[in-house]
């Protein structure tokens, strides 16, 4: 099983920013403790602020991966183009966020992902991440 998790803008200052919403522990730390967590499955991840990079990183992980944990982060929010592409692609998709968006402002309750996500998982801290990779394996 060979998962790519691809982080939208900002998600490069996990860590420092905004602690109270994001937790202070950088990504790379979490990924290092979830790769050894998970030893069975093949984790890697990507990480951009533009938004047309993102859109071909999906492209690419659909010929590479089994399934793809998208983070789009603000991009969730306002991005036709990444939905689009969640939508063009054939490998099953897992939307993911560290806070609760729909506890959060209006315009975070509105995601283009979704519709087209295999499933949608919010509000659980960096262990988001976690719970999508599971979703993923044999229980
Ligand atoms: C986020 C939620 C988004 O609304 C926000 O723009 C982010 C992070 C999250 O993981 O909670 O940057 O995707």
């Amino acid at each position: 099983m060979k998962i790519l998790i691809i982080n939208g803008p900002n998600l490069n200052l996990l860590g420092s920013r905004e602690p109270g919403t994001y937790g202070s522990q950088t990504f790379e730390d979490y990924f290092l403790s979830l790769k050894e967590k998970l030893p069975q499955v093949e984790l890697a991840s990507y990480q951009s602020n533009i938004e047309g990079e993102i859109i071909d990183r999906l492209h690419a992980a659909d010929k590479e991966f089994d399934g793809i944990i998208l983070n789009a982060a603000a991009y969730t929010h306002t991005s036709v183009g990444i939905g689009d592409a969640v939508k063009a692609i054939s490998k099953p998709v897992v939307e993911v966020h560290i806070s609760n968006t729909s506890a959060r402002e209006e315009f975070r309750h509105r995601s283009f992902i979704a519709p087209n996500a295999k499933g949608v998982i919010l509000g659980f801290g960096l262990q988001s991440y976690e719970l999508a990779v599971l979703s993923f394996t044999e229980v």
